[in-house]
């Protein structure tokens, strides 16, 4: 079974599951907006970022040590979308780093340019986790004083969807949820 890092906390996973997924089942949460268990991967919110390090090696394929013994450690100069991308054995994920907390704080920041910032007349009456991770994950401010970009409000797609276009992220999980549902369905249960 691989073991991974993250955050410091050493994790036994199973093969093939993304970083994201090995966290969730370890009892840790990276931020995600797109990403649900159940569902496929979209990876468009970037709300996951987060650094991703690989044991280095010498020549001969050894990985290489430092003066304590411990592994040399290579991050990739970018940061990574957590829910998309799969772990392998050594791997060390860095969610709490000052350069994944920055990301994920400009990753709010852009998710809320648009946003209409209504929470005392929203219909989520505070059951929020845009809201939640505004506290959370946010400096709490904005740099953008442009005119707001106002979508369509209160399109009624059905008897039991109203979708309110200042609100949507595009995360895309009610599309993903309705579609792969749907297969489910007919695959399972008809
Ligand atoms: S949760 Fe990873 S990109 Fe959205």
């Amino acid at each position: 079974m691989p073991h991974i890092k993250i955050d410091g906390h050493l994790i036994e996973t199973s093969p093939g599951k993304t970083i994201i997924q090995a966290a969730y089942d370890s009892g840790m949460q990276i931020p995600h907006f797109c990403w649900h268990p159940e569902l496929t991967v979209a990876g468009n919110c970037r709300m996951c970022l987060v650094e991703v390090g690989m044991p280095k090696r010498n020549q001969q394929g050894e990985i290489e040590k430092d003066e304590s013994g411990n592994d040399v450690i290579s991050f990739f100069p970018k940061l990574q979308v957590a829910c998309a991308t799969p772990i392998s054995e050594g791997m060390v994920v860095r969610a709490l780093s000052e350069k994944a907390v920055e990301a994920q704080e400009a990753v709010m920041e852009f998710l809320l340019i648009n946003h209409p910032l209504d929470c005392p007349i929203c219909d989520e009456a505070g059951e929020c986790k845009l809201q939640e991770y505004a506290f959370k994950h946010s400096k709490g401010e904005s740099r953008f004083d442009e005119q707001k970009n106002h979508a369509k409000k209160r399109q009624v797609w059905g008897p039991n969807v109203m979708f309110d276009g200042e609100r949507c992220i595009s995360c895309s999980r009610c599309i993903r949820f309705t579609k792969e549902m749907e297969q489910f369905w007919i695959i399972h249960i008809l």
